[in-house]
């Protein structure tokens, strides 16, 4: 007999049908009827540990706990008559025996599932006569997170969060019956890039965020509905605001691009808009200082500098890898019709990304039977899209391999390979299903991609390739035209432009006059920091928009304060190429202008026609769709760009990302202060111990003449041999000093007395 693909039943006397397998809690919503829930959750399943979600079904002696009953044929079904209001009542009551009443000054109160369901459930005044069970409260959980022992309710959420999502496994509930209490279990902190998540899991205030606490009740935040722009995956992202600032961001639980998660970049970096170092008005560099113009001044001067120019072959623009869609379309229709040929996103160490190479969907991803990680890990660079991978291979047992320096994650199985052209050989008989995940930083691995794609299609193997960084429109960057040879939507050019490794070239040899910035900080985060200071001091105009000082920018002749990806509206394209919604949950500030308007402003002084909003809304439209459908690979040459770095005899310099690194927005948050990465260089324990380091050491690294200093030493035994590697763009250890051909020296300063000891 074959099991029937549907069963009917009836809740709460409405008619309902359902997939074979579906629990009542779910079913219920079909009828448009509430089951209570703490320990339950659609994307963790059923627990069995709270007995709030009672319900009665005919014919069923007890009552049963709706997350946890499946629906069968012909159920009769009740969600709210006076048994199940009785059997809610006594477990509301079992639940606040030791539950503290501190909702005034909880931070959940208003949005607390306990808070609510009393209100609609329990009864309206205490029975008990004993003393509640005291316990810490506000104990420092980790960097980011407090927990307060007296309100948890022990419904395991964060635990299972924990070991079913990012299967990292650090949560346990220690303890017993009503002493039981959430920790690590190593009692070391709790340090997760998701670990915020659990704070809107939890469906009490035990678990809060240290950046939200005391901050702001519900009512009194207005949302904003967008994406994330902090990196290249674009997770839909809930904006609170109250009174100007940003009080938190929350997930959006049904956004499929981010499965309902954020990583704690999203969630935490929110801060920088207001820091008092933020710029407030132009800038412009009048005998060696900084001085403050005016705004019709300082597109006054830009455009001065930009007639001035012996021609436009002498002018070059870069970045937009932060912009706005539309403000891409903006950038490189101002300069090309200006006649200057030179743009180009590239300004970071990913040399190669976009539309055409980005031919994986997330469906693919989570079908994929092999996932092939090249580079730089998605966790160090893209955290939520290193969630749809580990989800993948725990749930769907796609295989996953890791091709070079850094393993792909350390919770994750995985195989490693040391160069592309043996993935092959780990591939099992029957993987038809491939994705590559890839940093986009060596173009010969590009190519190599692109080589095994089409050797496998000839087997009836698919590879689609998704191209992860941090930067949060790569992606729109170049399909959207900011590239040397091609327009919006990859139209060839007659003519190439110089790339960036051209730009920073011709700077270097006196031939360009004007160079601008679009949101960028080469000087920490291009492969060479002298090459880029070297071609600046030789420009004699630079443009830098930014919000704040960086380390370009204050190199720059002008500085322009602009709006960030939270005061703004507009779309950015992920790394899916899927265009995601930015919506502005604050004004732009007082005395800066949106890139969108100082570009207005700049070709109204250059008398240059930009295409109006409704055309550039078509055209984005239109380009990103020709870019999506355009016949480009990976291995196109044009594409490609250059592989900058050079062979190194010895020990590698391996460059590992961090969402909390850089010189802008995460260096001038003040208030993740703990989640910054610290100086550190790491080493595989073999590597180590030949070349006679430990753990703890103080060191510095030096390459030629060149040094980074003051590194903290660590151990990491899922590094490839004989590499180190370095954070890349931390301000305070610019690792981009480093490049060349030189051998690189490791050199003890001391050990560190905590460590050694
Ligand atoms: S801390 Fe919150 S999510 Fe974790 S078990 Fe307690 S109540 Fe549940
Ligand atoms: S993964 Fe990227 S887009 Fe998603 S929340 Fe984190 S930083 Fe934002
Ligand atoms: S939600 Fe059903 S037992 Fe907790």
């Amino acid at each position: 007999m074959t099991m029937a693909s549907e069963v009917h039943l009836k809740i709460d006397g409405i008619a309902v049908t359902v997939p074979t397998g579906t629990l009542l809690v779910e079913a219920a919503k079909q009828a448009q009827k509430h089951i209570p829930v703490y320990c339950y959750h659609e994307k963790l399943g059923p627990a069995g540990l709270c007995r709030v979600c009672l319900v009665e079904v005919e014919g069923m002696p007890k009552l049963q706990i709706g997350c946890n009953t499946v629906a069968t044929e012909g159920m009769v079904v009740h969600t709210q008559n006076a048994k199940v209001d009785d059997g809610r009542r006594a477990i509301l009551e079992f639940l606040l025996l030791n539950h503290p009443l501190d909702c005034p000054i909880c931070d959940k109160g208003g949005e607390c599932d306990l808070q609510d369901y009393v209100m609609a459930y329990g009864q309206d005044s205490s029975r008990v006569i004993d003393g509640k069970e005291s316990k810490p409260k506000a104990v420092d959980l980790g960097p980011t997170i407090v927990l307060d022992e007296e309100r948890c309710i022990v419904c395991q959420r964060c635990v299972r969060f924990d070991e079913l999502i990012t299967h990292e496994r650090s949560l346990v509930v220690k303890d017993r019956g009503a002493h039981d209490i959430i920790a690590t279990a190593t009692d070391q902190p709790y340090v997760s890039q998701f670990s915020g998540n659990v704070t809107e899991l939890c469906p009490v205030g035990a678990l809060t965020s240290k950046t939200y606490r005391f901050l702001s009740r519900k009512w009194d935040n207005h949302r904003a509905v967008g994406s994330c722009a902090q990196c290249s995956v674009g997770c839909g992202i809930n904006v609170d605001v109250r009174q100007g600032a940003i009080t938190r961001t929350m997930s959006i639980p049904e956004d499929v691009t981010s499965d309902g998660w954020l990583c704690d970049r999203g969630r935490y970096v929110i801060s920088f808009g207001d820091d008092q170092r933020r710029l407030r008005t132009p800038l412009y560099r009048h005998r060696e200082q900084l001085v403050q113009v005016t705004w019709d001044d300082a597109i006054g001067l830009w455009a001065q500098a930009l007639q001035a120019s012996a021609s436009p072959q002498r002018v070059a623009a870069l970045g937009g890898g932060r912009l706005m869609n539309a403000e891409i379309l903006q950038l490189q229709a101002l300069f090309r019709s200006f006649g200057t040929p030179h743009l180009d996103w590239r300004v970071g160490r990913s040399q190669q990304a976009g539309a055409g190479r980005a031919t994986a969907s997330l469906a693919e991803l989570d079908r994929a039977q092999a996932i092939i990680v090249v580079g730089v890990p998605p966790s160090q660079s893209a955290p939520v899209l290193d969630l749809a991978i580990r989800k993948a291979v725990f749930r769907h047992k796609a295989q996953l391999i890791s091709v070079g320096p850094f393993g792909a994650g350390s919770s994750v199985p995985q195989q490693r390979a040391a160069r592309i052209d043996e993935v092959a050989g780990l591939l099992p008989d029957g993987t038809e299903r491939i994705v590559f995940v890839w940093d986009g930083i060596d173009p010969q691995l590009g190519r190599e991609i692109a080589n095994l794609r089409t050797q496998w299609s000839t087997h009836g193997r698919s590879a689609g390739v998704l191209v992860a960084t941090t930067l949060s429109n790569a992606w729109g960057a170049e399909a959207l035209g900011m590239h040397p040879s091609f327009g919006p939507g990859y139209q060839p050019l007659a003519s190439s432009g110089l790339d960036t490794a051209g730009i920073f070239a011709a700077g270097r040899a006196g031939e360009l006059d004007v160079l601008s910035f679009h949101g960028a900080n080469p000087v920490l985060t291009w492969h060479d920091a002298s090459i880029v200071r070297e071609a600046l001091a030789r420009i004699p105009f630079v443009v830098a928009t930014d919000l704040f000082l960086t380390q370009t920018s204050e190199l720059a002749t002008l500085v322009l304060p602009v709006a960030s990806a939270f005061e703004r509206n507009g779309t950015m394209t992920n790394l899916f190429g899927q265009a995601r919604p930015i919506e502005a949950g604050l004004p732009v500030p007082d005395g800066a202008l949106s890139d969108s308007e100082v570009l207005v402003a700049l070709a109204q002084a250059l008398k240059i026609a930009l295409p109006d909003a409704a055309s550039l809304t078509s055209l984005e439209e239109r380009a990103l769709e020709a870019a999506r459908i355009a016949p480009l690979d990976c291995g196109a040459e044009q594409l490609a760009g250059r592989r900058l770095a050079p062979d190194r005899p010895g020990l590698q310099l391996a460059l590992a990302a961090n969402v909390f690194a850089g010189g802008g927005t995460t260096a001038h948050d003040t208030r993740i202060e703990a989640l910054r990465p610290l100086p550190t260089a790491t080493l595989e324990p073999a590597t180590a111990q030949r070349l006679g380091f430990v753990a703890g050491t103080l060191v510095d690294l030096h390459a030629g003449a060149a040094s980074v200093k003051n590194l903290t030493l660590r151990l990491d035994a899922s590094l490839a041999p004989d590499t180190i590697a370095l954070v890349a763009d931390l301000p305070q250890a610019p690792a981009n000093l480093l490049f060349g051909s030189e051998p690189l020296r490791l050199e003890a300063t001391r050990v560190l007395e905590e460590v050694a000891a």
